[in-house]
């Protein structure tokens, strides 16, 4: 038997999904750019997709562009408010994903933008009268960039309190919002948000396939020039097949987001019992009782003789699932996020990420196996 709990790297890509993918590969092969019924049979096919996509955020048409996921989404939404709106202020947090933090450094370093840290709590809860204040402190045109949820400890952000500071001192806000899209309601309607991020791969669709909102204010250039796809704001001839899966992953995703949020709540919970009956001086890491993505559980073990093998041990026993952030390599390195809340180097974080795909027996068969794992004097008998 295998478990996957790593759906916060990445989940399996759904049957439909799958099956809507083949059909268009199967049928559909024109250019989209190209003139002939065939392209504009693809250029429709895309055009569908946008729909579906913005339909679901509540977005125009105009404001939903396809990109290869969330590392360029984010690299767009960052760079270009510098180059093309005025940016030279940014302020984000120490706990956003390295697709944010790189480029926020870059601009720092190359473009002389200010970087300033919004502060957190050992929970990695937003410090939001600080960021006030930060708001409050400074003339320049600002980008806030903060993440909708950590995709390492869980913890969710404000959204709407972050988008009423932004209105109200008149800054830009982009939010990584790989991790709940798809799994939290957005509606860009309601909440005024200038670019968000989606990624396919973290909502059962395929992987190197994204879109960005960008709100219809924000008149910004391409990041990548050389074609005229995606109404001149993305050269390169679009991922038809990629497209087509995301809007029927993020279709299903939305559609269903009720039922699958309560089977996962209830894997995560059983998780949480299990732990705490079956080991002694277990530790939740993040927001996990409060504002919680919960797709998420992040388990902080003491420390004991194996514990730094954890990860590794788990995977020979079947279950896979991650030691922090799984972006960027399969080796574990230190994680920025557990630094940033302090997290003591002596316990071991282990990231486990759910699906509505997992099932209880599953949350059992890693009990079963964390007993026979973790020395003895850990188990409380
Ligand atoms: C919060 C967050 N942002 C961005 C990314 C990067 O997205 P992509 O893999 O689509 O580039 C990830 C993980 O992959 C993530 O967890």
């Amino acid at each position: 038997m295998r478990v996957y709990f790593d759906n916060a790297a990445t989940t399996a890509i759904s049957e439909e999904v799958i099956e809507a993918m083949a059909n268009c590969m199967r049928e559909h092969y024109g250019n989209p750019s190209s003139i002939h019924a065939e392209g504009r049979k693809s250029r429709s096919i895309i055009e569908t997709a946008r729909k579906v996509v913005a339909g679901q955020l509540n977005a125009s048409l105009g404001e939903i562009f396809f990109t290869s996921g969330g590392t360029e989404s984010s690299n767009m939404a960052i760079k270009c408010a510098v180059r093309d709106l005025g940016v030279t202020r940014i302020l984000t947090t120490k706990m956003e994903h390295s697709c944010v933090l790189y480029p926020v450094k870059c601009m720092a370093t190359q473009q002389n933008i200010e970087m300033d840290f919004i502060e957190m709590d050992d929970k990695g809860r937003l410090d939001y009268t600080q960021l006030e204040k930060l708001l409050q402190s400074s003339d320049k045109k600002t980008l806030v960039s903060v993440m909708h949820a950590n995709n390492e400890i869980g913890t969710v952000n404000d959204m709407e309190r972050i988008s009423q500071l932004c209105q109200e001192y008149d800054a830009f806000y982009h939010s990584d919002t790989v991790q709940t899209m798809g799994h939290f309601p957005i509606d860009v309607d309601k909440t005024k948000i200038h670019f968000l991020t989606g990624a396919a791969h973290k909502f059962h669709g395929p992987k190197g396939t994204g879109f960005i909102y960008i709100n219809g204010d924000c008149h910004i250039k391409p990041m990548i020039d050389g074609g005229s796809q995606e109404r001149n704001m993305r050269a390169g001839t679009e991922n038809l097949y990629g497209i087509v899966g995301m809007a029927k992953a993020f279709e299903l995703a939305c559609n269903e987001m009720e039922e699958r949020k309560n089977h996962i709540e209830n894997i995560r919970q059983r998780l949480i019992n299990g732990l705490k009956e079956n080991f002694e001086d277990i530790q939740f890491n993040g927001d996990w009782d409060g504002n919680y993505l919960y797709t998420v559980l992040s388990v902080s073990f003491p420390p004991s003789p194996k514990i730094s093998m954890l990860l590794q041990l788990l995977d020979i026993h079947g279950i896979s699932c991650s030691g922090g952030s799984a972006c960027s390599s399969g080796a574990e390195k230190g994680s920025h996020v557990l630094q940033a809340i302090g997290h003591p180097a002596d316990r071991k974080a282990i990231r486990f990420s759910f699906s509505h795909y997992n099932t209880e027996a599953e949350v059992d068969f890693l009990l079963d196996k964390l007993k026979v794992i973790l020395p003895v004097q850990e188990v409380v008998i």
